[in-house]
């Protein structure tokens, strides 16, 4: 990434009057969260792939549970980056700003971003299989198997597998963002996993400039500039302009 590249970037986000940000579990690896594809993405040697499914959860939920237990410890004692933190500054100087994250660690809230749609929902939150009730839940010692109090059917992640719907609220609100952003910056998402990976695409038809931060070049994201670097260095440079412009 050079200068100017950031220059460029920053320029097109500090002018912006609506911006659309989508990130990746690449905005909370310098957290310290492993991400799910690349180094240390597989647990006991599972692919998320196989473990985030209904049929998974279905045939073997203790295992799934397990793997849900583990990120919930990780994440519990994990705190935002100066990316998430950056995000939130946006949000209060953008007029129209949307955050999109396919991340289910919370690290976004705890950052105080509040436009914010949590795509693949939240691992904080569990839903029963038997009556649907959603309850908010951030114990690190529950059963190996956590059953509903009002029902006794068994409880799992509020989270979004491969092979379920997105909430349909979600989704339009999310392709709407997409829609009216004149800026879209994607931050640390590898762009394999649909719909997220085509909203780049979906923002640069309608117009938008749209902007990349990754350590890789993946080549899986439609934009029109890609900054390569970490996300808790990059992200905060390109937003500290903002700043700068509102004070002179
Ligand atoms: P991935 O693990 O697939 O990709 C993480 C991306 O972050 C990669 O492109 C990395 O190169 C990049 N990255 C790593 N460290 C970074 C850093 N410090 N700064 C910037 N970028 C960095 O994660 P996602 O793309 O978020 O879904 O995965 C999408 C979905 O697949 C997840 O939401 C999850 C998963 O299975 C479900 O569970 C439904």
């Amino acid at each position: 990434m050079t200068e100017g590249e950031l220059k460029a970037a920053r320029d097109r986000i500090a002018s912006a009057r609506s911006i659309t940000v989508l990130t990746g579990a690449g905005i909370s690896a310098d957290s310290g969260v492993p991400t799910f594809r690349g180094e240390g993405g597989l647990w006991k040697q599972f692919r998320a792939e196989e473990l985030a499914t209904p049929e998974a959860f279905e045939s073997h939920p203790e295992i799934v549970w397990e793997w849900y237990q583990w990120r919930r410890k990780i994440i519990a004692e994990k705190s935002p980056n100066p990316a998430h933190t950056a995000l939130v500054l946006l949000e209060q100087t953008c007029p129209g700003f949307t955050l999109i994250t396919q991340n289910v660690d919370g690290l976004h809230a705890l950052a105080g971003s509040r436009k914010m749609i949590e795509l693949h929902g939240s691992l904080w939150r569990l839903r029963c299989i038997g009556c649907g009730r959603i309850t908010e839940n951030r114990s690190l010692e529950l059963p190996p198997l956590p059953a509903c109090k009002d029902c006794g059917a068994l409880l799992r992640p509020d989270v979004v597998w491969f092979g379920e719907a997105i909430d349909p609220a979600d989704l339009q609100t999310s392709l709407e963002a997409c829609k009216t952003g004149e800026v879209f910056l994607v931050v640390g998402t590898s762009g394999v996993v649909q719909p997220a990976a085509s909203f780049a695409s979906l923002a640069k038809a309608h117009g938008a400039f749209t902007i990349e931060v990754n350590t890789v070049d993946s080549e899986m994201i439609d934009r029109d500039a890609l900054l390569i670097g970490r996300a808790s260095e990059v992200v905060p440079q390109l937003i500290d302009l903002i700043n700068d412009n509102r004070s002179n």
